[in-house]
């Protein structure tokens, strides 16, 4: 009977929808599901977010505050910092961080301190969806034994597993066209959770157990990493032969089948692919398995940064120039193009090596006006500076935002990670490649 109400609640909007975890994940997901005519609350640790959100202020790059301040006034927004949100949530969505700790080791701690607080508000009926990144098991065997004390899942309760695959910055894919994996513990939690995501996404894919759907996830960010691997190291092989690897690879992705291009750049970034595939060969580190792709993928991508600085000595020994005492400006420390997020960004591990050196760096991105990472705080030049100033311009993150054009013209040395300058007129003596 509680599977039949909870599915009707959310058939007809009256089920109250609480979202743990309100950052890059979690945001987009509370604005789809007001948007789908849902009450929805954000709960937060961070206070700073929830003041934010109640007065419909955006902190995230693709959410514009214009698209969820309606909501706000409506009333069917809010966010709140109180744990007590959970008691009248009919479904509850976990979107907290799932970081490794400083061996390299999963960090539990948001998820099982989440799982707390949602079993201290627990009630019949409710759904509880996981979709924090983890190992395969962590549904069965963190979320359900806290949440199964008086309570039978499957009849009572409903918890479910579904991986979050949103790509910041990505113009054509959002919440809503991004087909969304689910696995239920029980057969009736995945018809729950299937019901709760069919109202704001168009495309549910079932699979048969919650394991599954943690698998899924890290296959994905792991068939990512593995190629990222697989291509950087292309490009260390076509420097020696002495072959352009972007043409390569651009030609290889003519093939109309069997072959997907990935590039080269200067080390993994942000929260998911370098920090993702090590759930997965921890987990299976303790079943005695040795995960050998992913370890060897970690080595390659890791080392990258470390390899961009000896491109750029390189570069300027090439113009009778040593690191120390070189003036090199780093463009784009943000992970990725186009967007704010510096975690786990390569550029602190490039600027940290040309520093040991000697080299004095400064930085410009038009995303990022200021960083305090990994024992440094620095802030971005302008980005209408000169170039000219620098013996040498690395270009880490390949924004659209910079003048590509004004970049090659004015400076005398560019160490290109990305490919930045393919199709740019000018003096291309002076650029280098990875
Ligand atoms: N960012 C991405 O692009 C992305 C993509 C796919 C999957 N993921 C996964 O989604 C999960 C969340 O990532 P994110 O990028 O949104 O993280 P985030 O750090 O942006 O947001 C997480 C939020 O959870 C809050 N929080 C932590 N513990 C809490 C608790 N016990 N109760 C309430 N709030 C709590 C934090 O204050 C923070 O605001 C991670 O597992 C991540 O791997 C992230």
């Amino acid at each position: 009977m509680s599977k039949h109400n909870a599915i009707s609640k959310i058939n007809d909007k009256s089920a109250r929808i609480v979202v743990v975890g309100i950052g890059y994940v979690g945001l987009p997901l509370v604005v789809e599901f007001a948007r789908a005519g849902y009450r929805v609350t954000g709960y937060d640790k961070d206070a700073g977010k929830v003041q934010l959100l109640n007065s419909g202020e955006s902190y995230i790059g693709d959410i514009a505050s214009q698209d969820l301040a309606p909501f706000v006034k409506r009333g069917l927004l809010s966010a709140s910092s109180d744990p007590a949100v959970l008691k009248d949530a009919d479904a509850v969505v976990v979107c907290v961080p799932t970081p490794l700790n400083k061996t390299k080791d999963p960090d539990m701690r948001f998820i099982v301190s989440a799982t707390e607080e949602i079993a201290a508000h627990q009630h019949k009926g409710m759904l509880i969806v996981l979709e924090s990144t983890t190992y395969p098991g962590t549904t069965r065997e963190v979320l359900v034994p806290k949440l199964t004390r008086g309570y039978e899942i499957g009849k009572d309760v409903f918890v479910a597993f579904s991986p979050e695959r949103v790509d910041p910055g990505n113009l054509r894919y959002n919440t809503r066209n991004t087909p969304k994996v689910i696995g239920g513990t029980t057969p009736s939690c995945l018809e729950v959770a299937q019901a709760l995501y069919a109202r704001i996404i168009d495309t549910v894919v079932p699979v048969t157990s919650t394991d599954s759907a943690e698998m899924v996830k890290l296959l994905e960010n792991t068939f990512r990493a593995v190629n990222i691997a697989l291509v950087n190291e292309v490009a260390m092989m076509s420097r020696r032969l002495g072959i352009d690897a972007w043409e390569v690879i651009r030609a290889a992705a003519t093939k109309p089948f069997g072959y997907m291009p990935f590039f080269p750049g200067p080390g993994l970034g942000g929260h998911c692919i370098p920090v993702d595939p090590l759930y997965l060969s921890w987990k299976l580190r303790s079943l005695k398995f040795q995960a050998r792709f992913i370890e060897l993928a970690d080595a390659v991508n890791s080392a990258m940064p470390e390899y961009v600085v000896s491109r750029v000595t390189d570069a300027l020994n090439t113009h009778e120039k040593a690191v120390r005492g070189a003036k090199i400006l780093i463009a784009g420390v943000a992970y990725k193009p186009d967007v704010s997020d510096v975690r786990e960004s390569p550029a602190f591990d490039v600027i940290s090596g040309l520093v040991r050196l000697g080299a004095q760096v400064n930085y410009v991105d038009p995303h990022v006006p200021e960083f305090d990472e990994a024992g440094s705080q620095m802030q971005s030049v302008s980005p209408f500076a000169s170039f000219a100033e620098y013996d040498a311009v690395v270009i880490v993150t390949h924004h659209r935002a910079f003048d590509y054009e004004r970049m090659l013209r004015e400076a005398k040395l560019i160490v290109d990670t990305r490919d930045a300058l393919r199709s740019v007129a000018g003096d291309r003596a002076k650029i280098a490649t990875l």
